[in-house]
């Protein structure tokens, strides 16, 4: 029998070395490596310890054929349910992630209510709080009474043999997969070759037994779920949990989903009583809004098949820098610069001795490019001062040559700005179906400076 190896796996992404190192090839991360034993590491599956055997023909088949709807256990949470594609596919393992204290557990609570209450067996373990806090969140939210089953362990053949008793459950929730540990595996609990092994064996689970499984894992600050990343290409769903500090309200985004869509988004709102659906997030984005002050732009997004409207604010400054500052929270710093280059190129405005801050109200995220167009105008607005028309809405890509591009959904967006009161909406040429059937007054710029003009030349009150 081979001699057990001793090998370095990063933490954070998994990369085995063969001798250790300060900072991790892999990914770039310093102090990540930890020593393991090789057993039960990457490299070793089942059977890699015996000789070679002779391998089983498996029939092949056609790509055509009998094809079965998932089967879903829905929540009742509708939200919950949207981000996941239409609730949880009995015999698939899903990965929820997000920062500590986000709210995970507490959302995984409120869903085990929910189930438990609507006749599912749901069995929650929890390897992170003792019992009695569990009880104390499920009382806050208010599912203390539901017959959720519980328990406070960490050993995956213990858990394994826990659920076996009795009935299978419908929904199986371990919180967190970070501390879950196999016997299989003799790393230490936490390393990244025992959560591996751990959810393994979890999915391994869930597959043979047609119980959903979902696995927490703590993010780190840079976005990766920490050691767990691992986890993600194993399982058949990844959902984040997201939000800002300092604002209550809670993204559940949908990254990976081998059963459904993976650009739905739940909106959740933290309260006392734990988290309380949104169902109109476009109104708790806008809720904030001061009514007309130069610099801020309401853009027409799209999250999925949901419009989402929020608000874009801007500052541009005069500078005392050499290199003026660009500070950009909730969109992409490399697509600010482009707008910027092409208002300067294109459009003769200039912020070479100026500072620029962008934000997006709320704290919320934007990923799309359809935003250009409201970066583009909130920064003219608040260089000249001149504030934007508050009953405005703006869509619309920008390309480098300055022109506006056409983005999708054109009519969704608009539906949205009407139904919240929007009067006017600046888009960009070539969406005329759209614009047909809208009562909103519309503006369709060709190339960019059409629209700095209109700004410039709008009236100061
Ligand atoms: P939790 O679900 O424990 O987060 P995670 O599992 O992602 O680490 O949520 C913890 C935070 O949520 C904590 O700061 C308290 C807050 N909270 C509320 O504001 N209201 C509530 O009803 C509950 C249960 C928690
Ligand atoms: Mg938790």
């Amino acid at each position: 029998m081979a001699k057990s190896r001793v090998q370095f796996v990063c933490q954070n992404c998994g990369t085995v070395h063969a001798r250790w190192a300060g900072k991790c090839d892999g990914c770039g991360e310093w102090n990540t490596l930890v020593e393991e034993g090789s057993d039960g590491g990457i490299g070793s599956g089942p059977g890699s310890m015996r000789s070679a055997r002779k391998g089983r023909s498996v029939a092949l088949t056609t790509l055509s054929g009998e094809i079965e709807e998932a089967p879903r256990i829905v929540s009742g949470i509708g939200e919950l349910d949207r981000a996941t594609g239409g609730g949880f596919v009995r015999g698939s393992a899903l990965l929820v992630g997000g920062d500590p204290g986000i709210g995970k557990s507490t959302l995984l609570t409120q869903a085990a209510a929910a189930l438990a209450m609507a006749g599912h067996r749901v069995v929650y373990v929890s390897g992170e709080e003792a019992v009695a806090q569990i009880r104390l969140r499920a009382q806050r939210v208010n599912a203390a009474s539901a017959p959720v089953e519980l328990a406070a362990e960490t050993n995956v053949e213990d858990i394994l043999a826990t659920i076996a008793d009795g009935k299978r459950p419908d929904l199986v929730i371990l919180d967190s997969v970070q501390t879950l540990w196999t016997d299989a595996a003799d790393s230490a609990p936490g390393t990244v070759t025992q959560v591996r092994a751990s959810a393994q064996k979890m999915i391994r689970y869930a597959k043979s037994t047609g119980a959903a499984v979902v696995l927490v894992g703590h993010v780190t600050k840079e976005g990766q779920i920490a050691g767990p990343r691992v986890v993600e290409h194993m399982v058949d769903g990844v959902l984040y949990f997201e939000g800002e500090g300092g604002h209550h309200f809670r993204i559940l985004r949908a990254v990976k989903n081998r059963f459904g869509p993976t650009d739905e988004i739940g909106v959740f709102e933290m309260s006392d009583k734990g988290l309380r659906e949104v169902a109109n997030p476009s109104e708790l984005f806008l809720g904030e809004r001061a009514a007309k002050a130069p610099g801020a732009a309401v853009f027409a997004g799209m999250e999925g098949t949901r419009p989402v409207l929020v608000e874009i604010q801007t500052l541009v400054a005069p500078s005392p820098l050499g290199t003026p500052r660009r500070s950009v929270i909730g969109w992409d710093g490399a697509r600010l610069s482009m707008v910027l280059a092409v208002l300067e190129t294109h459009c003769g405005v200039r912020f070479g001795s100026h500072d620029v801050y962008l934000n997006v109200a709320g704290g919320y995220r934007i990923s799309e490019p359809a935003a250009d167009l409201a970066v583009a105008a909130a920064l003219v607005s608040s260089l000249t001062g001149l504030a934007l028309p508050a009953d405005s809405v703006y869509f619309g890509e920008i390309s480098l040559s300055g022109a506006v591009r056409p983005v999708a959904h054109a009519q969704q967006r608009l539906k949205e700005a009407e139904k919240l009161g929007f009067g006017q909406a600046v888009i960009p040429a070539g969406s005329e179906e759209a614009v047909a059937s809208q009562a909103i007054s519309i503006f369709q710029p060709a190339i960019l400076a059409d629209l700095v003009v209109r700004i410039a030349g709008s009236k100061p009150d």
